[in-house]
Protein backbone atom coordinates (compact mmCIF):
# COMPACT_ATOMS: atom_id res chain seq x y z
CA UNK A 1 0.00 0.00 0.00
CA UNK A 2 1.55 3.32 -0.92
CA UNK A 3 0.58 6.12 1.21
CA UNK A 4 1.03 9.66 -0.79
CA UNK A 5 0.50 12.70 2.01
CA UNK A 6 -0.24 16.20 0.64
CA UNK A 7 0.76 18.68 3.67
CA UNK A 8 2.48 22.00 4.59
CA UNK A 9 4.10 19.67 7.77
CA UNK A 10 5.44 16.63 6.46
CA UNK A 11 7.73 15.84 9.28
CA UNK A 12 4.51 15.57 11.60
CA UNK A 13 3.39 12.61 8.88
CA UNK A 14 7.11 11.23 8.88
CA UNK A 15 7.90 10.95 12.38
CA UNK A 16 4.64 9.29 13.33
CA UNK A 17 4.33 7.17 10.49
CA UNK A 18 8.04 5.82 10.73
CA UNK A 19 7.38 4.74 14.64
CA UNK A 20 6.20 1.44 16.01
CA UNK A 21 4.47 -1.03 13.77
CA UNK A 22 3.93 1.58 10.47
CA UNK A 23 7.31 2.27 10.66
CA UNK A 24 8.52 -1.67 11.46
CA UNK A 25 6.08 -1.91 7.54
CA UNK A 26 7.59 1.19 5.84
CA UNK A 27 10.74 -0.48 6.63
CA UNK A 28 9.87 -3.98 5.10
CA UNK A 29 8.46 -2.15 2.47
CA UNK A 30 4.83 -3.52 2.99
CA UNK A 31 3.86 -0.21 3.03
CA UNK A 32 5.25 3.30 1.56
CA UNK A 33 5.34 6.92 2.41
CA UNK A 34 5.22 9.23 0.28
CA UNK A 35 5.14 12.78 1.78
CA UNK A 36 4.79 15.87 -0.57
CA UNK A 37 5.57 19.62 0.88
CA UNK A 38 2.29 21.39 -0.92
CA UNK A 39 5.09 24.72 0.04
CA UNK A 40 7.22 23.43 -2.41
CA UNK A 41 4.72 24.04 -5.19
CA UNK A 42 4.09 28.06 -4.34
CA UNK A 43 3.36 30.41 -7.17
CA UNK A 44 4.34 33.17 -5.07
CA UNK A 45 7.90 34.16 -4.71
CA UNK A 46 7.94 34.81 -1.11
CA UNK A 47 6.72 30.61 -0.88
CA UNK A 48 3.52 31.73 0.15
CA UNK A 49 0.57 28.92 0.01
CA UNK A 50 -2.48 30.74 1.67
CA UNK A 51 -4.58 33.97 1.11
CA UNK A 52 -7.29 36.09 2.23
CA UNK A 53 -10.84 34.76 2.30
CA UNK A 54 -12.81 36.28 -0.57
CA UNK A 55 -16.20 37.83 1.27
CA UNK A 56 -14.19 38.58 4.54
CA UNK A 57 -14.01 36.76 7.73
CA UNK A 58 -11.07 35.07 9.95
CA UNK A 59 -8.62 33.13 9.11
CA UNK A 60 -6.57 32.20 5.89
CA UNK A 61 -7.44 30.05 3.18
CA UNK A 62 -5.29 27.42 1.03
CA UNK A 63 -4.68 28.40 -2.55
CA UNK A 64 -5.91 26.07 -5.02
CA UNK A 65 -2.80 25.88 -7.37
CA UNK A 66 -0.17 24.80 -5.00
CA UNK A 67 -2.75 22.33 -3.78
CA UNK A 68 -3.24 21.43 -7.45
CA UNK A 69 0.26 21.11 -8.62
CA UNK A 70 1.29 18.86 -5.54
CA UNK A 71 -1.47 16.27 -6.23
CA UNK A 72 -0.47 16.21 -9.79
CA UNK A 73 2.91 15.66 -9.42
CA UNK A 74 1.61 12.14 -7.22
CA UNK A 75 -1.59 11.45 -9.61
CA UNK A 76 -0.32 12.79 -12.98
CA UNK A 77 -2.53 15.26 -13.73
CA UNK A 78 -5.53 15.06 -16.77
CA UNK A 79 -3.95 13.91 -19.27
CA UNK A 80 -3.16 11.15 -17.39
CA UNK A 81 -5.89 8.51 -18.49
CA UNK A 82 -4.60 5.51 -16.17
CA UNK A 83 -7.12 4.94 -13.30
CA UNK A 84 -6.57 7.97 -10.46
CA UNK A 85 -5.51 7.26 -6.92
CA UNK A 86 -8.64 7.99 -4.61
CA UNK A 87 -7.67 11.43 -2.52
CA UNK A 88 -9.26 11.47 0.41
CA UNK A 89 -9.17 15.34 2.18
CA UNK A 90 -9.05 14.97 6.12
CA UNK A 91 -12.06 17.65 7.32
CA UNK A 92 -14.17 17.43 10.10
CA UNK A 93 -16.65 17.73 7.34
CA UNK A 94 -16.43 14.51 6.05
CA UNK A 95 -17.91 10.72 6.69
CA UNK A 96 -16.86 9.18 10.20
CA UNK A 97 -14.14 6.83 9.70
CA UNK A 98 -15.04 3.36 10.92
CA UNK A 99 -13.54 0.07 10.18
CA UNK A 100 -15.57 -0.99 7.43
CA UNK A 101 -14.18 2.25 5.77
CA UNK A 102 -10.90 1.58 7.03
CA UNK A 103 -11.40 -2.27 5.16
CA UNK A 104 -12.44 -0.75 2.22
CA UNK A 105 -9.72 2.24 2.01
CA UNK A 106 -6.84 -0.78 2.93
CA UNK A 107 -8.27 -2.38 -0.50
CA UNK A 108 -6.93 0.06 -2.39
CA UNK A 109 -3.50 -0.15 -3.81
CA UNK A 110 -2.77 3.70 -3.04
CA UNK A 111 -4.15 6.51 -1.51
CA UNK A 112 -3.76 10.33 -1.72
CA UNK A 113 -4.02 12.28 1.57
CA UNK A 114 -4.80 15.71 1.44
CA UNK A 115 -4.26 17.54 4.86
CA UNK A 116 -5.48 21.58 5.00
CA UNK A 117 -4.41 23.84 7.90
CA UNK A 118 -5.57 27.49 8.29
CA UNK A 119 -9.70 27.75 7.33
CA UNK A 120 -9.45 25.06 4.88
CA UNK A 121 -8.62 24.85 0.95
CA UNK A 122 -10.31 26.95 -1.82
CA UNK A 123 -13.05 25.01 -2.72
CA UNK A 124 -12.64 24.49 -6.69
CA UNK A 125 -9.23 22.65 -6.35
CA UNK A 126 -11.50 20.32 -3.52
CA UNK A 127 -14.04 20.20 -6.37
CA UNK A 128 -11.10 18.70 -8.67
CA UNK A 129 -9.19 16.39 -7.02
CA UNK A 130 -10.63 14.94 -4.00
CA UNK A 131 -12.66 11.86 -4.29
CA UNK A 132 -13.53 11.28 -0.60
CA UNK A 133 -14.48 13.90 2.18
CA UNK A 134 -13.26 11.55 5.70
CA UNK A 135 -13.49 13.23 9.42
CA UNK A 136 -11.64 11.18 12.11
CA UNK A 137 -14.26 12.41 14.74
CA UNK A 138 -16.86 15.28 15.84
CA UNK A 139 -14.44 17.74 17.24
CA UNK A 140 -12.13 20.34 15.16
CA UNK A 141 -8.52 19.56 14.78
CA UNK A 142 -5.50 22.30 14.17
CA UNK A 143 -5.05 20.95 10.64
CA UNK A 144 -5.39 17.41 9.00
CA UNK A 145 -1.83 15.74 9.65
CA UNK A 146 -3.39 14.38 12.63
CA UNK A 147 -5.98 12.82 10.84
CA UNK A 148 -4.09 11.38 8.01
CA UNK A 149 -1.40 9.61 10.58
CA UNK A 150 -5.12 7.99 12.23
CA UNK A 151 -6.21 7.00 8.71
CA UNK A 152 -2.53 5.39 7.89
CA UNK A 153 -2.26 3.75 10.74
CA UNK A 154 -5.43 2.10 10.92
CA UNK A 155 -5.36 1.11 7.33
CA UNK A 156 -2.42 -0.17 7.18
CA UNK A 157 -3.48 -2.86 9.86
CA UNK A 158 -5.64 -4.41 7.29
CA UNK A 159 -2.67 -4.76 5.01
CA UNK A 160 -0.84 -7.93 4.30
CA UNK A 161 2.07 -8.71 6.42
CA UNK A 162 1.81 -5.45 8.26
CA UNK A 163 0.94 -7.22 11.88
CA UNK A 164 2.39 -10.40 12.74
CA UNK A 165 -0.08 -13.71 12.95
CA UNK A 166 -0.14 -12.88 16.78
CA UNK A 167 -1.03 -9.04 16.26
CA UNK A 168 -3.86 -9.63 13.80
CA UNK A 169 -5.47 -12.30 15.42
CA UNK A 170 -6.14 -9.88 18.54
CA UNK A 171 -8.30 -6.87 16.77
CA UNK A 172 -10.82 -8.90 14.77
CA UNK A 173 -13.78 -8.63 17.10
CA UNK A 174 -14.13 -5.12 16.21
CA UNK A 175 -15.68 -6.36 13.00
CA UNK A 176 -18.71 -7.67 14.64
CA UNK A 177 -19.17 -4.06 16.41
CA UNK A 178 -18.37 -5.38 20.16
CA UNK A 179 -15.30 -4.26 22.05
CA UNK A 180 -12.42 -6.27 23.38
CA UNK A 181 -12.64 -8.15 26.18
CA UNK A 182 -10.42 -7.27 29.09
CA UNK A 183 -6.67 -8.52 29.50
CA UNK A 184 -4.44 -9.78 31.93
CA UNK A 185 -0.80 -10.56 32.56
CA UNK A 186 1.35 -11.61 35.49
CA UNK A 187 1.23 -10.88 38.76
CA UNK A 188 -1.66 -12.95 39.45
CA UNK A 189 -2.27 -11.06 42.64
CA UNK A 190 -1.75 -6.78 41.60
CA UNK A 191 -2.20 -4.86 45.01
CA UNK A 192 -5.07 -7.16 46.26
CA UNK A 193 -6.57 -7.64 42.68
CA UNK A 194 -6.77 -11.33 41.17
CA UNK A 195 -6.88 -12.17 38.03
CA UNK A 196 -10.18 -13.82 36.74
CA UNK A 197 -10.21 -17.52 38.23
CA UNK A 198 -11.15 -18.52 34.55
CA UNK A 199 -8.25 -17.58 32.99
CA UNK A 200 -5.92 -19.74 34.92
CA UNK A 201 -6.99 -23.02 34.80
CA UNK A 202 -6.66 -23.53 30.40
CA UNK A 203 -10.16 -24.68 29.78
CA UNK A 204 -9.95 -22.84 26.09
CA UNK A 205 -14.01 -23.49 25.86
CA UNK A 206 -14.55 -21.81 28.98
CA UNK A 207 -12.22 -19.28 28.15
CA UNK A 208 -13.92 -18.54 24.96
CA UNK A 209 -17.63 -18.23 26.72
CA UNK A 210 -15.95 -16.14 29.09
CA UNK A 211 -14.38 -13.54 27.01
CA UNK A 212 -17.62 -13.26 24.86
CA UNK A 213 -19.21 -12.49 27.65
CA UNK A 214 -17.33 -9.79 28.54
CA UNK A 215 -17.13 -8.66 25.45
CA UNK A 216 -20.84 -8.30 25.12
CA UNK A 217 -21.41 -6.95 28.82
CA UNK A 218 -18.32 -3.93 27.87
CA UNK A 219 -20.34 -2.80 25.10
CA UNK A 220 -23.51 -2.97 26.48
CA UNK A 221 -21.86 -0.27 29.05
CA UNK A 222 -19.74 1.50 27.43
CA UNK A 223 -20.86 1.34 23.75
CA UNK A 224 -24.40 0.59 23.27
CA UNK A 225 -24.84 2.35 20.05
CA UNK A 226 -22.23 -0.16 18.86
CA UNK A 227 -24.41 -3.06 20.54
CA UNK A 228 -27.49 -2.01 18.66
CA UNK A 229 -25.11 -2.53 15.09
CA UNK A 230 -23.80 -5.42 16.03
CA UNK A 231 -25.53 -7.56 13.51
CA UNK A 232 -25.95 -11.41 14.15
CA UNK A 233 -24.58 -13.52 10.88
CA UNK A 234 -26.70 -16.54 10.06
CA UNK A 235 -25.71 -19.06 7.00
CA UNK A 236 -27.68 -21.60 5.76
CA UNK A 237 -26.57 -24.24 2.97
CA UNK A 238 -27.13 -27.23 1.02
CA UNK A 239 -23.93 -28.91 0.03
CA UNK A 240 -24.37 -32.96 -0.21
CA UNK A 241 -20.61 -32.89 -0.92
CA UNK A 242 -19.22 -30.14 0.79
CA UNK A 243 -18.26 -27.72 -2.03
CA UNK A 244 -20.84 -25.06 -1.28
CA UNK A 245 -20.63 -25.27 2.13
CA UNK A 246 -16.63 -24.30 1.90
CA UNK A 247 -17.87 -21.53 -0.21
CA UNK A 248 -20.46 -19.83 2.49
CA UNK A 249 -17.93 -20.56 5.30
CA UNK A 250 -15.34 -18.76 3.38
CA UNK A 251 -17.64 -15.81 2.66
CA UNK A 252 -19.09 -16.04 5.92
CA UNK A 253 -15.84 -15.73 7.99
CA UNK A 254 -14.91 -12.86 6.40
CA UNK A 255 -18.35 -10.82 7.31
CA UNK A 256 -18.09 -12.30 11.29
CA UNK A 257 -16.53 -13.83 14.02
CA UNK A 258 -19.20 -15.66 15.17
CA UNK A 259 -21.27 -17.00 12.33
CA UNK A 260 -24.00 -19.64 13.52
CA UNK A 261 -24.46 -22.04 10.42
CA UNK A 262 -27.55 -23.99 9.67
CA UNK A 263 -27.18 -27.80 7.64
CA UNK A 264 -30.29 -27.38 5.35
CA UNK A 265 -28.12 -30.73 3.85
CA UNK A 266 -29.99 -32.39 6.55
CA UNK A 267 -33.54 -33.20 6.44
CA UNK A 268 -34.40 -33.05 9.66
CA UNK A 269 -32.80 -29.25 10.17
CA UNK A 270 -34.66 -28.29 6.82
CA UNK A 271 -38.18 -28.66 8.74
CA UNK A 272 -37.22 -26.64 11.71
CA UNK A 273 -38.90 -23.78 11.10
CA UNK A 274 -36.49 -20.66 11.80
CA UNK A 275 -37.21 -16.81 12.07
CA UNK A 276 -34.71 -14.14 11.60
CA UNK A 277 -35.62 -10.16 12.98
CA UNK A 278 -34.68 -7.29 10.52
CA UNK A 279 -31.43 -6.81 12.41
CA UNK A 280 -29.67 -9.92 11.59
CA UNK A 281 -28.36 -11.54 8.16
CA UNK A 282 -28.78 -14.31 6.73
CA UNK A 283 -26.59 -16.13 3.97
CA UNK A 284 -28.34 -18.28 2.21
CA UNK A 285 -25.98 -21.38 -0.29
CA UNK A 286 -26.96 -23.77 -2.27
CA UNK A 287 -25.31 -26.17 -5.12
CA UNK A 288 -26.44 -25.37 -9.05
CA UNK A 289 -28.03 -28.80 -10.14
CA UNK A 290 -28.42 -28.31 -14.48
CA UNK A 291 -28.70 -24.66 -13.82
CA UNK A 292 -30.97 -24.64 -10.77
CA UNK A 293 -32.03 -25.06 -7.64
CA UNK A 294 -31.73 -28.52 -6.11
CA UNK A 295 -35.23 -30.46 -5.87
CA UNK A 296 -35.93 -31.19 -2.44
CA UNK A 297 -39.42 -32.57 -0.50
CA UNK A 298 -39.52 -29.23 1.51
CA UNK A 299 -38.16 -27.04 -0.79
CA UNK A 300 -34.67 -25.25 0.27
CA UNK A 301 -35.46 -22.30 2.17
CA UNK A 302 -38.56 -22.87 3.07
CA UNK A 303 -38.57 -23.34 6.66
CA UNK A 304 -36.65 -19.64 6.90
CA UNK A 305 -38.58 -16.61 7.54
CA UNK A 306 -37.45 -13.05 7.48
CA UNK A 307 -38.62 -10.02 8.85
CA UNK A 308 -37.41 -7.52 6.14
CA UNK A 309 -34.22 -9.38 6.74
CA UNK A 310 -31.07 -8.75 4.35
CA UNK A 311 -29.67 -11.87 2.96
CA UNK A 312 -26.79 -12.62 0.56
CA UNK A 313 -27.34 -15.53 -1.92
CA UNK A 314 -24.67 -17.69 -3.16
CA UNK A 315 -24.91 -20.11 -6.18
CA UNK A 316 -22.08 -22.37 -6.25
CA UNK A 317 -21.44 -24.26 -9.84
CA UNK A 318 -18.93 -26.44 -11.27
CA UNK A 319 -17.88 -24.32 -13.94
CA UNK A 320 -20.91 -25.22 -16.65
CA UNK A 321 -23.22 -22.21 -15.63
CA UNK A 322 -25.34 -21.03 -12.43
CA UNK A 323 -28.24 -20.31 -15.36
CA UNK A 324 -31.48 -19.96 -13.26
CA UNK A 325 -30.06 -20.52 -9.51
CA UNK A 326 -29.59 -16.75 -8.68
CA UNK A 327 -33.24 -15.64 -9.72
CA UNK A 328 -35.09 -18.60 -8.02
CA UNK A 329 -33.04 -18.16 -4.68
CA UNK A 330 -33.76 -14.54 -4.82
CA UNK A 331 -37.69 -14.64 -5.55
CA UNK A 332 -37.68 -17.69 -3.27
CA UNK A 333 -36.38 -15.49 -0.16
CA UNK A 334 -37.75 -12.42 -1.47
CA UNK A 335 -41.30 -14.30 -0.51
CA UNK A 336 -39.89 -15.38 2.48
CA UNK A 337 -39.57 -11.69 3.99
CA UNK A 338 -35.77 -11.20 3.18
CA UNK A 339 -34.22 -8.72 1.37
CA UNK A 340 -31.34 -9.92 -1.56
CA UNK A 341 -28.97 -7.01 -0.98
CA UNK A 342 -26.05 -8.93 -2.80
CA UNK A 343 -25.56 -12.26 -4.45
CA UNK A 344 -22.70 -14.12 -6.16
CA UNK A 345 -22.20 -16.77 -8.54
CA UNK A 346 -19.08 -19.01 -7.28
CA UNK A 347 -17.00 -21.65 -8.84
CA UNK A 348 -16.53 -25.49 -6.59
CA UNK A 349 -15.27 -28.08 -8.15
CA UNK A 350 -17.71 -30.20 -10.11
CA UNK A 351 -19.12 -33.43 -8.73
CA UNK A 352 -18.62 -35.36 -12.18
CA UNK A 353 -15.47 -34.16 -13.28
CA UNK A 354 -11.94 -33.87 -11.08
CA UNK A 355 -10.68 -30.81 -13.08
CA UNK A 356 -13.90 -28.79 -13.47
CA UNK A 357 -13.35 -26.22 -10.42
CA UNK A 358 -10.49 -27.77 -9.22
CA UNK A 359 -9.22 -26.49 -5.92
CA UNK A 360 -11.81 -23.37 -6.31
CA UNK A 361 -12.65 -21.22 -4.63
CA UNK A 362 -8.86 -20.43 -5.00
CA UNK A 363 -7.02 -17.92 -3.41
CA UNK A 364 -8.25 -15.44 -6.10
CA UNK A 365 -11.48 -16.25 -5.12
CA UNK A 366 -10.82 -15.87 -1.43
CA UNK A 367 -9.66 -12.29 -2.17
CA UNK A 368 -12.14 -11.50 -3.99
CA UNK A 369 -14.88 -12.95 -1.67
CA UNK A 370 -13.24 -10.80 1.28
CA UNK A 371 -13.83 -7.78 -0.94
CA UNK A 372 -16.89 -8.44 -1.42
CA UNK A 373 -17.87 -9.01 2.45
CA UNK A 374 -16.56 -5.49 2.66
CA UNK A 375 -19.04 -4.09 0.28
CA UNK A 376 -22.14 -5.81 1.94
CA UNK A 377 -20.71 -4.47 5.16
CA UNK A 378 -20.87 -1.13 3.43
CA UNK A 379 -24.42 -2.16 1.72
CA UNK A 380 -25.60 -3.36 5.54
CA UNK A 381 -24.47 0.75 6.63
CA UNK A 382 -26.09 1.84 4.40
CA UNK A 383 -28.80 0.40 4.69
CA UNK A 384 -29.55 1.21 8.53
CA UNK A 385 -29.48 4.96 6.56
CA UNK A 386 -31.35 4.32 3.73
CA UNK A 387 -33.26 1.25 3.33
CA UNK A 388 -32.26 -1.76 1.80
CA UNK A 389 -32.31 -2.35 -1.64
CA UNK A 390 -32.63 -5.72 -3.56
CA UNK A 391 -29.62 -6.11 -5.84
CA UNK A 392 -31.06 -7.79 -9.68
CA UNK A 393 -30.07 -11.01 -10.82
CA UNK A 394 -29.87 -12.77 -14.16
CA UNK A 395 -31.72 -15.80 -14.95
CA UNK A 396 -35.49 -16.98 -14.75
CA UNK A 397 -36.85 -17.28 -11.47
CA UNK A 398 -39.66 -19.74 -12.85
CA UNK A 399 -37.93 -21.88 -14.83
CA UNK A 400 -39.42 -25.35 -16.38
CA UNK A 401 -38.14 -28.27 -13.90
CA UNK A 402 -35.14 -29.69 -15.90
CA UNK A 403 -35.55 -33.75 -16.61
CA UNK A 404 -31.39 -34.67 -15.91
CA UNK A 405 -30.95 -38.01 -17.01
CA UNK A 406 -29.26 -39.67 -14.40
CA UNK A 407 -25.61 -40.99 -13.95
CA UNK A 408 -25.21 -45.11 -13.67
CA UNK A 409 -24.37 -45.94 -10.04
CA UNK A 410 -23.16 -48.81 -8.73
CA UNK A 411 -23.43 -50.74 -5.17
CA UNK A 412 -21.45 -53.64 -4.19
CA UNK A 413 -23.12 -55.40 -1.74
CA UNK A 414 -20.40 -57.71 -0.87
CA UNK A 415 -18.29 -54.62 0.35
CA UNK A 416 -21.18 -52.91 1.97
CA UNK A 417 -21.17 -53.04 5.94
CA UNK A 418 -24.89 -52.31 6.39
CA UNK A 419 -23.57 -49.05 8.25
CA UNK A 420 -26.80 -47.28 6.39
CA UNK A 421 -24.77 -44.29 6.58
CA UNK A 422 -25.37 -43.46 3.25
CA UNK A 423 -29.15 -43.64 3.32
CA UNK A 424 -29.10 -41.54 6.93
CA UNK A 425 -27.27 -38.82 4.68
CA UNK A 426 -29.06 -39.24 1.64
CA UNK A 427 -30.47 -35.44 1.47
CA UNK A 428 -33.11 -36.11 -0.09
CA UNK A 429 -33.95 -39.86 1.51
CA UNK A 430 -34.15 -41.53 -1.52
CA UNK A 431 -32.38 -44.56 -0.38
CA UNK A 432 -34.54 -47.15 1.51
CA UNK A 433 -33.39 -47.64 5.07
CA UNK A 434 -34.04 -51.77 4.78
CA UNK A 435 -33.15 -52.55 1.11
CA UNK A 436 -30.30 -49.64 0.51
CA UNK A 437 -31.48 -49.58 -2.78
CA UNK A 438 -31.92 -46.08 -4.55
CA UNK A 439 -35.49 -44.37 -5.41
CA UNK A 440 -34.40 -43.11 -8.78
CA UNK A 441 -37.55 -40.96 -8.56
CA UNK A 442 -36.07 -38.72 -6.07
CA UNK A 443 -32.68 -38.99 -6.44
CA UNK A 444 -31.01 -36.08 -7.38
CA UNK A 445 -27.32 -37.79 -8.30
CA UNK A 446 -25.73 -35.13 -6.42
CA UNK A 447 -23.12 -38.34 -4.44
CA UNK A 448 -23.62 -37.61 -1.12
CA UNK A 449 -23.82 -41.49 -0.72
CA UNK A 450 -20.54 -42.61 -2.47
CA UNK A 451 -18.78 -39.57 -0.40
CA UNK A 452 -20.09 -40.73 2.56
CA UNK A 453 -19.20 -45.20 1.63
CA UNK A 454 -16.44 -45.63 4.02
CA UNK A 455 -16.24 -49.03 2.50
CA UNK A 456 -15.68 -47.99 -0.84
CA UNK A 457 -19.49 -50.34 -2.32
CA UNK A 458 -20.63 -47.34 -3.83
CA UNK A 459 -19.57 -45.69 -7.25
CA UNK A 460 -20.80 -44.45 -10.02
CA UNK A 461 -20.36 -43.97 -13.97
CA UNK A 462 -20.76 -40.15 -15.09
CA UNK A 463 -18.03 -40.62 -18.13
CA UNK A 464 -20.20 -39.46 -20.82
CA UNK A 465 -21.37 -36.61 -18.76
CA UNK A 466 -17.95 -35.83 -17.89
CA UNK A 467 -16.81 -36.17 -21.21
CA UNK A 468 -19.55 -33.68 -22.54
CA UNK A 469 -18.76 -31.18 -19.50
CA UNK A 470 -14.85 -31.24 -19.72
CA UNK A 471 -15.00 -30.50 -23.35
CA UNK A 472 -16.97 -27.71 -23.07
CA UNK A 473 -16.76 -26.11 -20.00
CA UNK A 474 -13.01 -26.16 -18.93
CA UNK A 475 -11.96 -22.62 -19.31
CA UNK A 476 -12.17 -21.30 -15.77
CA UNK A 477 -15.24 -18.89 -14.94
CA UNK A 478 -14.80 -15.97 -12.58
CA UNK A 479 -16.78 -14.86 -10.06
CA UNK A 480 -19.87 -12.68 -10.48
CA UNK A 481 -21.02 -10.61 -7.90
CA UNK A 482 -24.06 -8.65 -7.83
N1 LIG B 1 -9.10 18.37 10.35
C1 LIG B 1 -9.51 19.09 11.40
N2 LIG B 1 -10.29 18.40 12.19
C2 LIG B 1 -10.41 17.17 11.63
C3 LIG B 1 -11.12 16.00 11.97
N3 LIG B 1 -11.89 15.93 13.05
N4 LIG B 1 -11.01 14.93 11.16
C4 LIG B 1 -10.26 15.02 10.05
N5 LIG B 1 -9.58 16.07 9.69
C5 LIG B 1 -9.64 17.17 10.47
Amino acid sequence: MKFHVLTLFPEMIENAVHTSITGRAAKKGTISLDTVNIRDFSVNKHMRVDDYPYGGGAGMVMEPEPVYRAWESVAGGQGNEEKKPRCIYLTPQGKVLNQTLVEELAMEEELILLCGHYEGIDERVLEEVVTDYVSIGDYVLTGGELAACVLIDAVSRFVPGVLSNEESSQFESIQDNLLEYPHYTRPEVWRDRQVPEVLLKGDHKKIQAWRMKQSLERTRQRRPDLLEKNRPVTAAFFSPTGGTRKAAEIFTESLTQNPRYIDLTRRKLRKEKVKFSSGELLIAAAPVYGGQLPVTEESLFSNLQGESTPCVILAAYGNRHYDDTLAQMKKRLEKRGFICIGAAALVIPHIYSPVLGKDRPDEKDRQILRRFAVEIKKRLEEGIQEGFSSVSVPGNPDPEPKQMKPVEKSFDKEKCTNCQACAQKCPVNAISQETLEIREGKCLNCMSCVKVCKAGARGYDCSQVRQYLESNYSQPRKIELF
